[in-house]
């Protein structure tokens, strides 16, 4: 075990008079569902092969939901897992926050279902989309509430069923992406640290780089709509590639410096799983070792808002991060939308 980072860097928030209210991680939880596609099944799909997504993605495989396991199931799972590593009951949960960008439905929100199928009555539930970056959205939000004194505990869930709305005739997006969830219940804890700060960025500009176009005003369901397949994702690869690395690597240097840290001090670099070549670029622009960078992306492949939440769980269950160690998590997606934490374990 690490000795405690107390000493070891600057807490942005102490600035602020929290009169001993600090934000505690008091348990993360994910679930992947069981059915494993691999890439030799694709092969079978569309005209691709395992050399090239592997070499290109670093993808192996990917998890997908069954038929009637829907977002908000997967979302439950992960959060029963965090609530029970949290030793925290339904009836303590003050706040409900699910990322997503395939809810259950357009309303009402996931999050109210997830309320219901775990029983945490005296919730307030709502659905954040940022993509991707959902999941430090949310993180940052539930710290918020916390600080503010609104409640004590937030439950904070990113959850995707992306094989829904991956065009399983394109090959250019239908071997990125997988389903699953992640969870962690946020709490206050007087005098520990938890999330040290956490950077949330936008770019509306690019908004055209990753969309899905069909299924919302301006462009509802009709025949024409699914005939033109305008309710599956579109991505400009390349470009949302070149993006990605900027924006996760300029997210980490402000969360850095705002906490006056060298990268050499971070334990484990947590990335947006979406691409190995993203993942290694990114490591090598902030100056860290291979060993800090946290990689389960050949397992899952791209799940979007639970990326980031499966990891960290991955992480701290595997032994990776211990109590006192220090966490950079960063997040990259439609929007654009871009983020970065700094977490004490
Ligand atoms: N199998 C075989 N060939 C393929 C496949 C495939 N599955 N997909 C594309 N190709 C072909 C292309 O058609 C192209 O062929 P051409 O040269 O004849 O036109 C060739 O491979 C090269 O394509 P590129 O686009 O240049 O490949 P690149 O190296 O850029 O990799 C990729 C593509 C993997 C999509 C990469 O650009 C990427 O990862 N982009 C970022 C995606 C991302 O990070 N998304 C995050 C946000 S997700 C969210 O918010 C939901």
């Amino acid at each position: 075990m690490s000795p405690p980072a107390t000493a070891r860097f600057k807490n942005p928030r102490a600035r602020f008079n929290f009169q001993g209210r600090s934000v505690s991680i008091a348990g993360v939880g994910s679930y992947l569902p069981s059915r494993v596609l691999t890439n030799a099944e694709l092969e079978k799909m569309v005209e691709t092969s395992d050399e090239w997504i592997t070499s290109r993605t670093g993808i192996q495989e990917r998890r997908m939901a069954a038929k009637d396991e829907f977002t908000s199931d997967l979302a439950t799972k992960a959060a029963l897992r965090a609530m029970e590593n949290a030793a925290v009951t339904a009836g303590q949960i003050d706040l409900i926050i699910v990322a997503t960008i395939t809810p259950d439905m357009p309303f009402p929100s996931t999050a109210c279902l997830v309320q219901r199928k775990i029983g945490a009555r005296r919730a307030a539930a709502f659905d954040l989309e940022a993509a991707c970056s959902g999941f430090i959205y949310a993180l940052e939000i539930a710290q918020q509430f916390i600080m503010s004194r609104t409640y004590d505990t937030v439950l904070v869930i990113g959850a995707e069923k992306l094989s829904t709305i991956v065009d399983w005739k394109d090959r250019n997006t239908c071997v990125l992406f997988g389903d699953g969830a992640g969870a962690a219940v946020l709490q206050n804890r007087p005098n520990t640290h938890g999330l040290l700060t956490a950077v949330m960025g936008a770019d509306g500009e690019k908004s055209d780089l990753l969309f899905m176009p069909g299924g919302g005003s301006r462009c509802p369901a009709t025949n024409e709509s699914v005939a033109a397949r305008q309710h599956y994702l579109r991505m400009e690869g390349k470009e949302t590639f070149k993006n990605a690395i900027q924006a996760m690597q300029t997210a980490a240097a402000e969360c850095l410096s705002r906490c006056e840290l060298d990268i050499s001090r971070i334990k484990c670099i947590i990335p947006h799983q979406a691409n190995r070549r993203i993942i290694d670029a990114v490591g090598e622009r902030l100056g860290a070792k291979p060993e800090q960078m946290f990689v389960n992306v050949h397992k899952y492949g791209n799940t979007s808002a639970a990326s980031v939440a499966i990891a960290l769980d991955e992480a701290v269950r595997s032994g990776r991060v211990g109590k006192g160690d220090l966490i950079l998590l960063l997040v990259f997606g439609a929007g654009l939308t871009w983020g970065a934490a700094v977490i004490e374990w």
